[in-house]
């Protein structure tokens, strides 16, 4: 098969975004994938490794690394992954100044130089960032697009394939809202090849599990102890760039500008909707039940505060 002619980059020689290009590259997302870092050295390195594993793996992408933005112009996705992890005992709008700042800084090379990209953005926290980096782009909402909802439902089906001691494959879990403490994951909305899960799991367990998602990323962090969660971030990271790349058309929970869907208006929020071609091809407004939607109003009024603290910053 041959290689699309296209141009992905990912911004954040991290964990996470050096993780996004290997799996692109191993994938053959694009013809070219662009790994830019500020620190001199570390992207331009790990593109000489992915190039030479591709001659074991066998695959045609070719990874370009620097830190001059010049070799981002062009691309067709960009997605952001720049910007500090949380340590323990700290939440992710702990991030908010400093990372605001390094969007800023991204998003002015990104509008000049790849106006026509559509930007899938990782960095936290995660529903302020995507917000600033869609203000500060200019771009129109459905080509700029949050990663959390997928990595957030992965950790959720995870934690229900081993209650019910299924596979993981079989389970499809939803989680909406926020990417923090006050994230919402939708039970009457998850379950096992079909079966619903209070079909399947008694409800203090469904809400002891619902709890251990949204604590799921802290968890990781406390284990690591230098860094956060890489793996699962970038593999969802990638899934909504493969989804809007090859116009999969996918059905996935992503932070997505909303205007008016769910009674919310103006805001970045975990929903569900379906990536192709163009990026968010609509946003799907789903019945909920009536604990749903409280917690949904009240996630959104978390995600108010990190806005205002971003204004009183001065950075949006
Ligand atoms: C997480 O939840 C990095 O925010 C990311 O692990």
């Amino acid at each position: 098969m041959p290689i699309a002619q296209r141009k992905i980059t990912v911004v954040g020689a991290g964990y996470v975004g050096m993780t996004c290009a290997q799996l692109a590259a191993q994938r053959n997302l694009a013809s070219e994938i662009v790994l830019i870092d500020v620190a001199e050295g570390r992207a331009q390195g790990i593109a000489l490794d992915l190039n030479q594993m591709a001659a074991v793996e066998g695959f045609r992408s070719r990874v370009v690394g620097g830190t001059d933005p010049a070799i981002t112009a062009g691309s067709d996705v960009v997605i952001m992954t720049a910007g500090l992890p949380r340590k323990p005992g700290m939440s992710r709008s702990d991030l908010l100044a400093t990372n605001g700042k390094i969007i800023a800084s991204v998003a002015q090379y990104v509008r000049d130089l790849s106006s026509e990209a559509i930007v899938i953005v990782i960095t936290n926290p995660l529903d302020t960032m995507v917000h600033l980096m869609r203000q500060r782009t200019g771009f129109p909402p459905r080509r700029v697009v949050g990663m959390a909802g997928i990595l957030d439902s992965a950790r959720f089906s995870y934690f229900i394939a081993e209650e019910t001691k299924t596979s993981a494959v079989d389970v499809d879990a939803m989680v909406l809202g926020a990417h923090g403490d006050s994230m919402v994951p939708i039970a009457q909305y998850c379950t096992v090849n079909g079966v619903g899960l209070p079909q399947l799991v008694k409800k203090e367990r469904i809400d002891a599990m619902a709890q251990r998602t949204r604590d799921g990323g802290a968890e990781i962090v406390n284990l690591l102890k230098t860094g956060s969660a890489f793996f699962a971030p970038a593999a969802a990271g990638v899934a909504m760039a493969s989804a809007i790349l090859n116009d999969e058309r996918r059905l996935l929970p992503c932070a997505c500008f909303l205007n008016g869907e769910y009674g919310l208006e103006g805001i970045y929020m975990g929903v569900p909707a379906i990536l192709g071609a163009g990026g968010v091809q609509k946003v799907l407004e789903i019945p909920l039940d009536t604990e749903a939607r409280i917690q949904l109003q009240k996630t959104a009024g978390a995600i108010q505060k990190d806005l205002e603290l971003l204004r009183s910053q001065g950075l949006l």
